[in-house]
């Protein structure tokens, strides 16, 4: 497959999530590419691999991330992610003042500089002026990696990428793609769009969700479930603030509802961030129980328990969001990505099982490809 150029996007949050993407774009040369790759789901998608991916402009609002150059941010603190990809090149890609809103939680005060945002006290840019950056940079595609919570700053960003032109990624639970009439005006615009909030590559959720579907197709009813997470990045600090919680626990909640047989009641049913614990760092770690009726109504139950590393494990998905969405652009393909959303999202407009998801986005990429070889 012939490589075709590169593909230029943009990031607002430069926290554990973006750092492990970008450590991936260098990580990913196409030497480490050839068969056999370890840790993607796709080494190419429509003639781009992970490296065709290049930073053009980029966002944040910590006093130690805002005015440096990208390559460094990512290794800022209070971002503490494994650091599998040390060598980073200087990008000449300064981070610059995004408005800061909702962005930060006032309980983040009570705690060391190290592990929470600190505020940067430069300018804030204007909406223009973020506009004016997208367009300059030739961006193609905006990453929202806002805060749990940051209703206003994600639609903030959203906003942006409808009025400067570019394709959208909500790797967050803000709903906007699942949003109708957010999702609407991304079709008029013809602008693709894939969200909301990343399902990781193998995380709590598709863990969880896979579980469920098979009790469903193996006739055992589910009666009760619970999963819980625990972890020590700036995610799970920040979530600790209930109230920014809400749309969290409806995302991971309904992704698990939308796969079981029957809905389970609400009070049955338990998914959520659970706690913070400092020295874990990125490690999460997700504890599942499961209860449920067999052949005879005989009672059976599951218990299991994941680790990971959260961040490396959302890049693992984002890595694919972004070519997907280059690939809708090269096609003129605008609005909701139903298959990449459903598959790659906790949270789309429409779920699916994994199966189905899986296999519309494989046919997305596909009949995309197929498309632009025959022009
Ligand atoms: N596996 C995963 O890690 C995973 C999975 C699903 C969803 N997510 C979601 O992705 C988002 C990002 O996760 P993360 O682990 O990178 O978080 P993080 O806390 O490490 O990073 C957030 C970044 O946003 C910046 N920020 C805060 N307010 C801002 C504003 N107004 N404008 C610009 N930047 C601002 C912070 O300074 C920080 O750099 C979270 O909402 C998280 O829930 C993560």
């Amino acid at each position: 497959m012939l490589r075709k150029g590169s593909i230029r996007i943009a990031i607002a949050g430069l926290g554990n999530c973006a750092s492990a993407l970008i450590q991936g774009i260098y990580y990913y040369t196409p030497e480490r590419c050839r068969d056999g790759v370890v840790g993607l789901m796709h080494r190419e998608i429509g003639g781009y691999l992970p490296c065709d991916i290049s930073v053009v402009a980029a966002f944040d609002v910590d006093a130690r991330k805002v005015g440096t150059d990208v390559s460094r941010a990512i290794f800022a603190k209070p971002n503490c992610t494994k650091v599998f990809q040390p060598d980073i090149p200087e990008m000449g890609v300064v981070v610059k003042m995004g408005p800061v809103l909702d962005g930060i939680s006032e309980h983040m005060a009570d705690y060391a500089e190290d592990r929470t945002f600190v505020r940067s006290d430069a300018q804030e840019l204007t909406k223009e002026e973020i506009v004016a950056e997208l367009k300059r940079s030739g961006a193609e595609v905006l990453l929202n990696y806002m805060p749990v919570g940051s209703e206003k700053a994600a639609r903030f960003y959203a906003e942006c990428a409808l009025e400067a032109g570019v394709a959208f990624v909500n790797n967050m639970p803000v709903f906007i793609a699942s949003d109708k009439a957010f999702a609407d005006r991304f079709k008029a615009r013809n602008l693709p769009i894939i969200g909301d909030d990343i399902k990781s590559q193998l995380g709590a959720t598709i863990t969880h969700r896979v579980l469920t579907d098979l009790f469903a197709k193996r006739g055992v009813k589910l009666l009760r479930t619970y999963q819980l997470n625990t972890g020590g990045n700036t995610d799970f600090l920040n979530m600790k603030n209930q109230q920014r919680l809400a749309s969290k626990k409806t995302s991971k909640t309904e992704a698990v509802q939308a796969v079981a047989k029957k809905r389970i009641e609400d009070e049955n049913i338990h998914v959520g961030p659970s706690d913070y614990v400092p020295w874990q760092n990125d490690n999460k770690l997700c504890f599942i129980r499961m209860e449920g009726h067999l052949f005879g109504d005989v009672p059976m139950d599951l218990e299991l328990r994941l680790s990971v590393e959260d961040s490396p494990n959302s890049a693992g998905v984002v890595i694919d969001m972004i070519r997907c969405c280059k690939l809708a652009l090269e096609n003129g393909i605008g609005g909701v990505l139903e298959g990449p959303s459903a598959y790659f999202c906790k949270h789309p407009a429409v779920q699916y099982t994994d199966d189905d998801a899986y296999q519309m986005t494989e046919s997305f990429i596909r009949t995309s490809t197929v498309k632009l070889a025959v022009r």
